[in-house]
């Protein structure tokens, strides 16, 4: 085997990935979540209200438009498609995590240099 694929592995492996990821670990919710963030800002905290911000949302309210999103029932332009590719577990685990969030402004971007 290759070294770095030999070094991959075992930092895989310590990290935890290489285990099934289990619903009750908090990195899951994220990692799922982060899919999100490129239009809804990190963490869910949107750059100027556009997508709106889901940080600090109602777990509720976020999981009904989640699955509004994937039957058809709320017409949008591209959040039926993103709600369509995930379990119902999987939204439960989403709009969880961005409920947990506490609201705030996003961070800015990197200036460029
Ligand atoms: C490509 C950009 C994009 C990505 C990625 C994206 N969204 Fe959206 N989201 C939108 C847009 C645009 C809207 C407004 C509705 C529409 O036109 O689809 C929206 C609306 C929403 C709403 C409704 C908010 C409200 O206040 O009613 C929720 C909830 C939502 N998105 C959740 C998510 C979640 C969860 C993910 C990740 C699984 C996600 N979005 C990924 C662009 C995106």
């Amino acid at each position: 085997m290759h070294r770095a694929t030999i070094l991959l592995a075992v930092i895989l492996a310590s990290s935890g990935w290489a285990q099934s990821a289990s619903a009750a670990d908090p990195q899951y919710a994220r990692s799922l979540a982060a899919t999100c963030f490129t239009c809804h800002g990190t963490d869910g905290r949107s750059v100027n209200s556009v997508p709106p911000s889901l940080a600090g949302q109602n777990k509720d309210y976020l999981l009904k438009q989640l699955q509004e999103f994937s039957d058809g029932k709320r017409p949008a332009t591209i959040m039926h498609q993103h709600a369509k590719g995930y379990t119902r577990e999987q939204l439960d685990l989403i709009a969880g995590y961005f409920a947990s969030i506490i609201p705030g402004r996003a961070a800015s971007a990197p200036a460029v240099r």
